[in-house]
């Protein structure tokens, strides 16, 4: 679905969200989201942060999972995910800290497989994602699962695309600094999601966008996969829908 611009995509996307979550407080259910970083979904944030203080949305029946996190990084460092949404979203509404979930970047390194399958058992406790929110990186990738990754790869340790290290250099201060692996929840627990929405804004998302929707579904594009996702949409501004 194209959109004019991203402030109206988001707003939208914000929408059906919030319809979402008030279904399932009017069932008394818990509504299990996936959620993105980047700069893709920060109009999403600020939406839906507006809605809960003007329209009294509630996030209290909201159990949110976070699709990656750096590795190794502090919570409270200036580019961790951790960080990014309790100031875009989480420390403006009133979800409970313990429905939160985010990959741990601080754990030694030999507990993160055993970590990995627990976050995945964690989803599968509460019943699948109801609503994954994806962000594209430049080489197609969705959350940190990049060119590559198998359809059904699971959460794990990754490393980090050169690509998609130099696109996050200028955050951390140089190529250098920038981490060379992450966590992330596998494409497989993406594809199980009840409702996919991917966003994507701007002309530097245009061929990415054209070779996920229009090109063959291959792993070197993982985007790709959301082709065979029975309830999976895009949404993206007219600049980044040029190539289509
Ligand atoms: C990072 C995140 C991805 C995100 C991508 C795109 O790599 N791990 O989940 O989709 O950035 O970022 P942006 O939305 O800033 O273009």
């Amino acid at each position: 679905v194209v959109f004019e611009n991203s402030s109206t995509a988001s707003k939208a996307v914000a929408k059906e969200m919030a319809d979402l979550i008030r279904v399932k407080q009017a069932q008394k259910q818990p509504c299990i989201l996936g959620l993105a970083t980047g700069s893709s979904p920060k109009s999403l944030y600020a939406e839906l942060v507006r809605m809960h203080k003007e329209e009294g949305l509630s996030f209290r029946n909201v159990v949110s999972f976070n699709l990656d996190e750096y590795y190794p990084m502090e919570p409270d460092s200036v580019n961790s995910y951790v960080r990014f949404m309790k100031e875009l979203l989480f420390n403006h509404v009133d979800i409970l800290p313990e429905n939160i979930h985010i990959p741990d970047g601080t754990l030694p390194k030999e507990e993160i497989a055993n970590y990995c399958n627990q976050y995945e058992a964690k989803i599968k406790a509460v019943g699948g994602i109801d609503l994954q929110i994806l962000g594209i990186g430049g080489n197609g990738h969705i959350g940190f699962n990049e060119s590559g990754s198998l359809q059904n790869s699971k959460t794990r340790l990754v490393a980090l695309d050169h690509i998609t290290r130099v696109a996050a250099s200028g955050d951390f201060g140089g190529l250098s600094n920038t981490p060379r692996t992450a966590i992330t929840l596998g494409v497989k627990k993406i594809m199980e999601a009840k409702r996919v929405i991917l966003m994507a804004w701007g002309e530097r998302k245009a061929k990415i966008i054209n070779a996920s929707v229009e090109g063959p579904v291959t792993n070197q594009v993982p985007a790709s996969f959301l082709q065979e996702h029975n309830n999976a949409t895009f949404i993206i501004d007219q600049e980044a829908s040029s190539k289509l």
